[in-house]
Parts: C-alpha cells; structure tokens; sequence
C-alpha cells in the first residue's frame, strides 16, 4: 500500500464492498436466503479481506476485516445498551487517538528496554527526549535512575499523556507535555528516543539531521530508518527480542 493512501480509506472501501460481494454471492447461490446473520457476516470478512488484500492492506488489516462484521453480529446479540458502545468508543479515541493519521498506535518499551537505554546515555548530565512517551514508564526510570539528566516526554493521545503527566509529578527532572512531537525542535537533545512505526522513519531521520547537534543520538527501538547508516544495533535480551537502532548525528 502507498504511504500516502490512508488505511482508513482503504478499510472503508473494502468493508462496503465486501458487504455488496456476499449479498450478491449469497442471492446467487441461496436464492431463498442464508438464514444466519452470522455466516452471512462471515462470508462478508472474507470478501473484505480479500479485497482489503487487493488494495494492498497489510497482513493484520486482513485478520480485522474477517473478523470486524462478524464481532458486530455477536455483539449485538449481547443486547448492550448503545451507551457502551459510545463509552468503549471514546476510550479507545483517548488512548489511540488519531492512529489513523500518525501510523503509530500505543505499546510500551519494557523494563529490559529502559535498562538498555540508560547504558546509551552520555556519563555527564544531558538531556534526553522521548518523542511520543505514552503513559510514561520509560521516562519515569530513566529518570529516577539519572537524577543529574533532564527528560522530556511529548505525547498527543489525552488519557496517556494524563497518566504520564500524573505519574510524573515530584519527580522533578522529568517534564512530560501534551502536543506534536513533529512541532518539537530537537536541538536541546543529547538523545532522541522514538518507538513508533516504520512509517514516520524516514521524516523523523530528516528531522533529526536538520536539528541535532553533531555528536548526539538517535535511538529507534524496534524499526530501522531505511538507507540511513546505523551506528551500531542493541540487542535487547527481552523476549520479544528487542533492538535498539543507534544513528549518531
Ligand atoms: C509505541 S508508543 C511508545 C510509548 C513510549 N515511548 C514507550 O516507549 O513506552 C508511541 C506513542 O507515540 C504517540 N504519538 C504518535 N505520534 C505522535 C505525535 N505526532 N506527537 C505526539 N505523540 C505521538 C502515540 O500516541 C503513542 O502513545
């Protein structure tokens, strides 16, 4: 799939027209009718996947598209309240927010990970960013771990960065601020820490370039920025088996 063409598009697309592939299959093939709401819906996920394979959609779209229609079905045969829906709905805003437009949806850096880390700060006192800092954790050790650095978190999704920017009061060399990391100049920064996805690599490599200083650090945990060269990869000894990309600027 482009980069430039919205995932929520392509869904979308291969929702309805997954719907309108099994009515008409389903017309066709049992004029009297199918009789179950559920294989109905079924064979709507597959259709929707196979077209959400068509347009290109990745693999975990895929699984979404057979199973989305389908859940709606079971659902609704739990004959919640319609007010659930809207709460599980703006829960779920609060914590994703828009991942539809930053690809970067919310997971967290393990404890493994944070020990890593702090082995790639500088031994004199610096300052360390965590660009999308979710709920906080990684910053929280790093800071109570280096009491002489300074930390900044900057996250845009509101119930994350409200459990970050609780979590984080008295400890005093730790900031955690709500907004756009994009709008954040990275020149203060001895290391940039970024767990995100592999679609903004490539804009964040060239934003790095433009404002860190010559000499700093730019830490990706899990994705590589293509064709830029790395400096050298931590492995993590965790179970997912974490690696830290390092480009020194
Ligand atoms: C994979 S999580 C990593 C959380 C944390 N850094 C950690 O390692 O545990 C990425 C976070 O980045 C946030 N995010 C994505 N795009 C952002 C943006 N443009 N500005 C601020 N936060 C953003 C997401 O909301 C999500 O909480």
């Amino acid at each position: 799939m482009s980069p430039s063409v919205s995932p929520l598009r392509n869904a979308l697309i291969a929702q309805i027209l997954g719907g309108i592939l099994a009515v008409g299959l389903v017309r066709i093939a049992y004029p009297q009718g199918l009789g179950s709401p559920l294989a109905i819906a079924g064979l709507q996920g597959v259709c929707a996947a196979l077209i959400g394979h068509w347009l290109g959609s990745p693999k975990w779209w895929l699984v979404i598209h057979c199973g989305f229609v389908p859940a709606v079905v079971l659902a609704s045969r739990l004959e919640l309240a319609p007010g659930w829906y809207l709460a599980i709905f703006i829960l779920l805003l609060l914590i994703y927010w828009r991942t539809d437009q930053s690809r970067v949806p919310l997971y967290l850096s393990n404890t493994t990970t944070a020990a890593s880390l702090l082995q790639l700060l500088p031994a004199e006192p610096c300052r360390v960013i965590d660009l999308g800092c979710g709920p906080g954790g990684l910053l929280r050790r790093l800071a109570q771990a280096r009491s002489d650095c300074e930390f900044l978190g900057i996250e845009h999704a509101p119930l994350p960065w409200l459990w970050a920017r609780l979590t984080s009061l008295g400890q005093a060399n730790l900031q955690i601020v709500y907004g756009d990391f994009w709008q954040q100049h990275l020149g203060p920064f001895a290391v940039v820490y970024a767990f995100l996805s592999p679609h903004p690599m490539p804009r964040l490599m060239a934003k790095a370039r433009l404002e860190m200083r010559p000499g700093t650090l730019l830490v990706s945990n899990s994705f590589a920025i293509p064709a830029a060269p790395v400096e050298h990869v931590v492995e993590v000894a965790d179970r997912r088996a974490t690696r830290l990309y390092c480009y020194r600027m």
